[in-house]
């Protein structure tokens, strides 16, 4: 049976109205972003494939968004595509010519007034094409691929700068610093869990928590009880797919079996990703 296709808005949306989030992965090639709409597919929920800036370049939009289409199209669910962290105008605009479904714009580093009026142009060209998009107001910390923000730089978003962010830039789905980070938690982060519940009714755009890896079950389900409609997962993707590896090669020194291989790997992936999708939908209504 084919899905129904929605749009990045309309899932956040339900899935706000639904007390889920859709679980956003950051894929990097052909295996990773099967494996995670294999995950999806089992658990029957919808799933956004999420690119980092350094994958679109290393492949170039037409060819990874081709490919990510296919994936797409034949699968039994859902399956959006979407642009992670461009501070780049012109490549978030390629992208959304080359068939993304949503691209994120990330003007945090910038002023507030300059972080607006960028994605103010970004939302402009999308949406006159059908495509959302997202935007961040403060500074998560951590490292996001190419995006390093030092603890020094980071800062947290605060309930009534956004939803003057969320108003002026006509952005779909909002992406505050709430204290979650990129990459490996060190410690227990502080989350303003507060600022998530606010938000829900303080704005219309669903909340998008980014920093996915290494929070707890309860976390994760607070967060998405107090309104976060898509949480971001990059992290342990990296981590399923490269220990896998090396693992499978200190197993399998002299195994020359590459579909085997790729099989191992996919099953790896796929048991991360689903972990966490299984966890985003525990609390649906
Ligand atoms: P993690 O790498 O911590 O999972 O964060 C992912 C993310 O928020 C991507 O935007």
């Amino acid at each position: 049976m084919k899905r129904e296709k929605k749009t990045f808005l309309e899932e956040l949306q339900q899935a706000k109205a639904g007390r889920y989030a859709v679980g956003a992965f950051n894929i990097f090639n052909y295996l990773s972003a099967s494996a995670v709409v294999q995950a999806a597919a089992e658990l029957d929920v919808p799933v956004i494939l999420q690119t980092s800036v350094v994958t679109v370049k290393e492949f170039g939009p037409a060819k990874l968004g081709a490919m990510l289409r296919l994936i797409a199209e034949e699968a039994s669910v859902n399956v959006l595509i979407h642009l992670d962290h461009c501070q780049d105008i012109e490549l978030a605009k390629a992208c959304v010519d080359a068939g993304w479904d949503s691209v994120m714009y990330d003007g945090s580093r910038l002023s507030l007034e300059e972080n607006i009026a960028g994605c103010r142009e970004v939302v402009k060209y999308a949406h006159s094409r059908g495509v959302d998009v997202e935007g961040e107001f403060g500074r998560i910390v951590g490292v996001e691929d190419a995006v390093k923000v030092s603890a020094e730089d980071a800062s947290l978003a605060g309930l009534e700068d956004s939803i003057y962010f969320v108003r002026e830039s006509g952005i779909d789905a909002y992406a505050p610093a709430i204290g979650t980070a990129h990459g490996v938690y060190i410690g227990t982060p502080t989350i303003n869990f507060n600022l998530v519940a606010e938000l829900k009714t303080a704005v219309e755009a669903p909340v998008v928590i980014h920093g996915g890896t290494g929070l707890s079950e309860e976390t994760f389900r607070r967060l998405i009880r107090n309104g976060g409609a898509k949480v971001n997962v990059s992290t342990a993707i990296k981590h399923a797919y490269l220990d896998t590896c090396k693992a499978y090669f200190t197993e399998f020194p002299d195994k020359l079996d590459p579909v085997g291989f790729d099989r191992y790997l996919t099953r790896a992936i796929r048991a991360t990703a689903r972990e966490h999708m299984e966890i985003f939908t525990k609390d649906r209504i």
